[in-house]
C-alpha cells in the first residue's frame, strides 16, 4: 500500500496510474476530495471502482493530517508542492509533518521525496555553470553565492534542498524507513485532467504555443533550453526508487532523458510531429530584458556547455527514457482531447 500527496497533480496522477498498473492499493492525498474538477479523473480509474485507490483529504499545513492516511502503508511517494517555497521555516514545518505521520504509522519502510531538478542547477551566476557544467546527482546549485535568496528567486530551489535533507536526515535518526529523493527535470507529455493544463508549466507553455501564443521563456534561467522527462517516465522513476533495494537512505536521483530542446525546437516540432494539425504558432516573442538579450549568445552556448547525466538513475530502476517528440505529440493531443484546447490553425 501506496499512499501518493498531490495526487491529483501532473506527476502525482501519473504515480497513482502507474501504481495502479503494477498492482497496489494506493491512498491519494488530496486537498478536496469533493472537487471533482480536479479529483473526478482519479475517481474514474478502475482501481478506485473497486476500492483498491481511495481518496483522502489532506492539506500539508495542518499538523497530523497525515497521521490516519499512512498508518497501514509501505511506501510514500512525496510529490505534492507546498503553499509556498520562499518561508524556509514553512517548508520545514510541511516535512515534519509529513515525516511526524511517517514515524507515527510504523509500518511507512520508504519515503521517495520529489524535489527539481532546480536543486541541482539554479545558478544565481550563470558563470557557475561554466566553472561546473557536469549536471549529476552530486552538483548542487553554489549555496554559497550571496545572491541564494528566496528575494532573488531562488526560493523553489532552497526549500527542495531542505526538504531533501529534512527526510534524509529524519530517517537515519530513525532507522526504521528512509529516504530517496528524486529530481525531475521539466516534466513533459499528457494531462489526465483538464485543470492539468495549467500546472506544470511546460504543459501550459505548449497549450500557449498551440494558441499561437509564443514567448520565449525565461522562468529558469534567460536562454535555457528544456532539459526534458516524459511525465510517464517520471511517475516510472517515482515508482522504481520506491521498489529499488540498491538504493539508500540520503541518496537522490535525477530524472530526465537528458535530451534538451530549445523554445523555439519545442514550438517547431508540434507543426514536425502532427502536419495534419496545422498548427499556426505565430509570430516569436521574446520579451527577455534587453540587458539580457544583449548577452543571448553567451547565454545559449553557456547553456549548450552543459552535461547531462543520468546514469545513476538508470542503473538502480528499470527505464528508458522516451524520446521528447512522443513526449510533445502525446501532450498536445492531451491538450487538444482533454482539455479541450482550440489550437490556432493555418488555412488548410
Ligand atoms: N512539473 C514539472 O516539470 C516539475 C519539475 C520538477 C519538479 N517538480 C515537482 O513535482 C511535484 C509535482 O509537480 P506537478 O507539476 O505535478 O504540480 P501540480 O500539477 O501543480 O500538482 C501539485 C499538487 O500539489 C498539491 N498541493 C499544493 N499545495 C499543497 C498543500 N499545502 N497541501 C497538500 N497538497 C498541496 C496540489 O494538490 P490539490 O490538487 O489537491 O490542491 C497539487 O495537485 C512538485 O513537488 C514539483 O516541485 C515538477
Amino acid at each position: 500500500m501506496v499512499a501518493v500527496t498531490g495526487a491529483a497533480g501532473f506527476i502525482g496522477g501519473w504515480v497513482v496510474e502507474g501504481l495502479l498498473a503494477r498492482g497496489y492499493r494506493v491512498r491519494a492525498c488530496v486537498r478536496d476530495v469533493d472537487d471533482d474538477a480536479r479529483v473526478g479523473f482519479l475517481k474514474a480509474m478502475g482501481g478506485y471502482a473497486s476500492g483498491r485507490l481511495t481518496l483522502h483529504a489532506a492539506d500539508l499545513d495542518n499538523a497530523g493530517c497525515f497521521d490516519d492516511i499512512f498508518s497501514g502503508c509501505d511506501g510514500v511517494a512525496h510529490v505534492s508542492h507546498v503553499s509556498t517555497y520562499d518561508d524556509p521555516e514553512y517548508v520545514q514545518r510541511t516535512c515534519d509533518h509529513i515525516i511526524h505521520s511517517v514515524e507515527a504509522s510504523g509500518t511507512v519502510r520508504r519515503v521517495v521525496v520529489t524535489s527539481s531538478v532546480a536543486a541541482v542547477i539554479s545558478e544565481a551566476d550563470i558563470n557557475e555553470l561554466v566553472r561546473r557544467p557536469v549536471c549529476d546527482e552530486d552538483r548542487y546549485p553554489d549555496e554559497s553565492n550571496p545572491k541564494r535568496t528566496p528575494e532573488r528567486g531562488q526560493g523553489y530551489s532552497m526549500g527542495k534542498v531542505i526538504a531533501q535533507r529534512a527526510f534524509s536526515d529524519a530517517a537515519a535518526r530513525s532507522g526504521r524507513w528512509d529516504a530517496i529523493t528524486v529530481c525531475p527535470a521539466d516534466n513533459v507529455g499528457p494531462i489526465l485532467s483538464a485543470h492539468q493544463r495549467s500546472g506544470g508549466p511546460w504543459q501550459h507553455l505548449i497549450e500557449r504555443m498551440l494558441q499561437g501564443r509564443c514567448e520565449i521563456f525565461q522562468g529558469t534561467g534567460p536562454y535555457r533550453p528544456w532539459m526534458t522527462v516524459d511525465v510517464r517516465d517520471d511517475a516510472a522513476c517515482h515508482i522504481g526508487l520506491l521498489e529499488s533495494d540498491a538504493v539508500a537512505n540520503g541518496e537522490r536521483y535525477i530524472a530526465w532523458s537528458t535530451d534538451t530542446r530549445t523554445y523555439e525546437d519545442v514550438c517547431a516540432t508540434i507543426d514536425r510531429v502532427l502536419p495534419e494539425l496545422h498548427h499556426e504558432p505565430g509570430p516569436m516573442v521574446d520579451a527577455t530584458p534587453e540587458r539580457l538579450k544583449a548577452r543571448e549568445a553567451e547565454f545559449r552556448s553557456i547553456w549548450a556547455g552543459c552535461i547531462l547525466r543520468n546514469d545513476r538513475i538508470r542503473a538502480v530502476v528499470p527505464i528508458t527514457f522516451r524520446p521528447l517528440d512522443d513526449s510533445i505529440r502525446d501532450c498536445v493531443e492531451s491538450l487538444l482531447t482533454v482539455a479541450e484546447i482550440e489550437p490556432s490553425r493555418r488555412p488548410a
